[in-house]
């Protein structure tokens, strides 16, 4: 491994996304949004018309995402699939049930594998998703697995999407959620779950700023 990695793995709506990119800052760290790959694959196979059942056309897919990650004037952050700016769609629950369906091809993990071991660089990256300490990094320097309650990410959740004037009830977004994640934590690849040596931290009824503290002090205590 080229450089320091801290792995943050756990199911949606635990917090992931916003603390990874905390920690990343406040770091200077790389960041890798894995869970973002998948969701192009599924967006990419979409527009091109293939079934998400084809394993190896969706496979190969994944091996020639032409995707690029830059910032709107605001700092937030934009997603291109060629040059097709996917920012919004990539959010969708629609999007993210496609993902969870290409997740579970073994040949499509493998096609993202060195794409996404390519993003540890100096001074080193902190990655999110469901198997970064688990398959991805299995040497990363710190492993977390962040959790909350299934209500509670529900609701982060719906907050999000709401933000970003998308239109979703709380109650179709929990279903969504829910079978997201029994399909992302039974398939026979990668499941979801802790790696052996990841700790557990629940972020249930903790600010943002408490949990982003609460890992940089695990780095900083190594
Ligand atoms: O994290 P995010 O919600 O963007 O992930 C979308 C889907 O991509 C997940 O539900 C999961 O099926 C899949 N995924 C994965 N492995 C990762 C990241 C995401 O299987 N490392």
């Amino acid at each position: 491994m080229t450089a320091p990695v801290i792995a943050i793995d756990g199911p949606s709506g635990s917090g992931k996304g916003t603390i990874a990119r905390r920690v990343a800052e406040a770091l200077g760290f790389h960041l890798l949004d894995s869970g973002a790959l998948y969701r192009l694959t599924a967006i990419s196979a979409k527009n091109n018309d293939i079934e998400l059942t084809d394993a190896a056309a969706v496979a190969s897919i994944a091996r020639n995402l032409a995707v690029r990650f830059d910032s709107k004037e605001d700092g937030s952050e934009r997603i291109w699939l060629g040059d097709e700016d996917v920012t919004r769609e990539v959010r969708m629950e629609s999007t993210g049930a496609g993902a969870s369906a290409v997740a579970a091809i073994p040949e499509v993990r493998e096609a993202l594998l060195e794409r996404q071991r390519a993003f540890a660089r100096p001074p080193g990256l902190v990655a999110d998703g469901r198997d970064m300490g688990t398959h991805v990094f299995p040497s990363a320097l710190v492993k977390i697995f962040l959790t909350a309650s299934a209500e509670e990410r529900a609701r982060r959740r719906h907050k999000q999407l709401i933000d970003k004037g998308m239109d979703v009830t709380l109650a179709a977004l929990s279903r969504d959620i829910e079978d997201r994640d029994r399909r992302d934590s039974e398939r026979s690849v990668a499941p979801l779950k802790p790696a052996k040596d990841a700790r557990i931290l629940d972020s249930s009824g903790q600010s943002i700023e408490a949990v982003t503290q609460t890992v940089l002090d695990w780095v900083r205590d190594l």
